[in-house]
């Protein structure tokens, strides 16, 4: 449970962790080698430790000091992902293809329901049934036998993140040339696409949405340091934004969140961008917008809920369009019992602001929900006290830390 005393001023800096949803594909790719891997820069969640628990569980020697992975998988114990690890992070979908690639079979439990839409994982196993895996699902477990992967031409009937993922760390141990259209173009597959390379793997990523991969054999393990998370430093620049707001955020990328940047001085806040530092200068009068999110380049469809908040404060009506999930409101269900005006019909959400929000218990729903409602409790008058707070630290180092540094009054407190 996280407490707040709100309408305390966010002034100063504040340091970006690396990127959960690189560090996580980057972690399951080390199934693709029995070498030593050290990976940089990771940051301490939730979600990492399931994954890290979850390669331990395959054979992996692993050691998770200061940021740093250090991590071997010399043999496969068992090809087996229990559902207790599936069912708390659905990351460890990104172990099915590198554990067929590696070992010709996984058995991978189904991950759980998700409190942001439906998640299927057709593109994934369509892909991998083309690779000639044969899959089927069974008991709550995807089951998967292939004797060796070969290449395939695979146009992605839908953009994925994971499933780009996936299909292309399998394509690097597969036979022949692999060739994925319709990928997803997520920075942090970018990265993913350097460790491998790093690796050996022979990779080109034509720049657009086309990934080409030679299959072979033999990767080496290597040092690499993860990119900076766009979506923690996207969370901080929002933060910055409500009045009387004057916030750093340090180390991040830029280049990675130029749409977020467009629509903060669209709606009237001075943003000032300084190598890897970016200063955000709370405005008096927030001017309302029209987002909609789409897959990268787009506006992130994880910073709508933080976005959601923000324009609470807005003179006038916005409205958030959101085309990647089907059920990724609920926060403002939470922020409408604080008092913002927020009515939701179908994939569009109607803010009418300004509206000054009031403290009160409210029940974080997802990781990026929590957010937003973290970001109502900072300018919110009295105390808010966010329940089920532990979907923050699945994807948010040391926020409370980090926000205290920035003159916030937040504590965590045993739910
Ligand atoms: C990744 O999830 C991220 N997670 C999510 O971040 C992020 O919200 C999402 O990409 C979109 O950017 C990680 O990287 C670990 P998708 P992923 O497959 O890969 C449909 C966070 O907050 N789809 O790109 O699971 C799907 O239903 C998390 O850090 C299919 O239909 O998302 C969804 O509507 C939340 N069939 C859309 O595509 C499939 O086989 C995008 O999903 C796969 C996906």
């Amino acid at each position: 449970m996280i407490r707040i005393q709100g309408g305390r001023p966010l002034h100063g800096s504040v340091a970006v962790s690396g990127a959960k949803n690189a560090a996580l594909p980057e972690l399951a790719s080390v199934l693709l080698s029995d070498r030593s891997f050290k990976i940089r820069n990771v940051p301490d969640v939730a979600d990492i430790r399931v994954m890290l628990r979850a390669l331990e569980g395959l054979g992996a020697e692993a050691d998770f000091n200061e940021g740093d992975v250090e991590i071997r998988i010399p043999g496969i114990n068992t090809c087996s992902v229990p559902p207790e690890i599936v069912r708390t992070s659905r990351a460890s979908i990104l172990l099915l293809g590198p554990l067929l690639a590696r070992t010709g079979e996984a058995r991978v439990s189904l991950p759980g329901g998700c409190p942001i839409g439906d998640r299927k994982f057709d593109f994934h196993l369509e892909g991998l049934r083309r690779m000639g895996a044969r899959i089927r699902v069974e008991d709550d477990f995807i089951v998967g036998r292939a004797p060796r992967l070969r290449g395939i031409d695979y146009t992605f009937p839908g953009v994925s993140v994971t499933g780009t993922e996936n299909l292309l760390m399998a394509a690097c141990l597969a036979e022949g040339e692999t060739i994925l259209r319709g990928c997803a173009r997520e920075p942090e597959i970018g990265d993913l696409i350097s460790l491998l390379r790093g690796m050996g793997a022979q990779i080109v990523s034509e720049g657009n949405d086309v990934i080409r991969v030679q299959g072979g054999s033999g990767l080496a393990g290597i040092t690499h340091r993860v990119i900076p998370d766009r979506i923690e430093m996207g969370t901080y620049l929002i933060a910055g934004g409500f009045p009387g707001n004057d916030v750093t955020v340090e180390g991040g990328d830029p280049d990675a969140v130029t749409i977020l940047i467009s629509a903060l001085r669209e709606s009237g806040i001075r943003v000032e961008s300084n190598g890897n530092a970016i200063r955000v200068h709370g405005a008096d009068r927030i001017l309302p917008l029209n987002v909609e999110t789409e897959p990268f380049p787009g506006f992130p469809t994880d910073l709508q809920a933080q976005m959601t908040t923000l324009l609470t404060q807005a003179e006038g009506e916005s409205r958030i369009k959101e085309n990647i999930f089907d059920n990724r409101f609920q926060h403002t269900v939470e922020l409408g019992r604080m008092g913002a005006s927020i009515c939701v019909d179908g994939d569009t959400a109607c803010i009418n602001g300004p509206t000054p929000l009031r403290g009160c218990p409210i029940h974080a729903t997802d990781l990026r929900a929590s957010a937003a409602l973290v970001l109502g409790g900072l300018i919110a008058s009295g105390e808010t006290v966010v329940r089920n707070a532990d979907q923050l630290f699945r994807g948010y180092e040391n926020l409370p830390e980090k926000l205290r540094g920035l003159g916030a009054q937040i504590r965590v407190e045993k739910e």
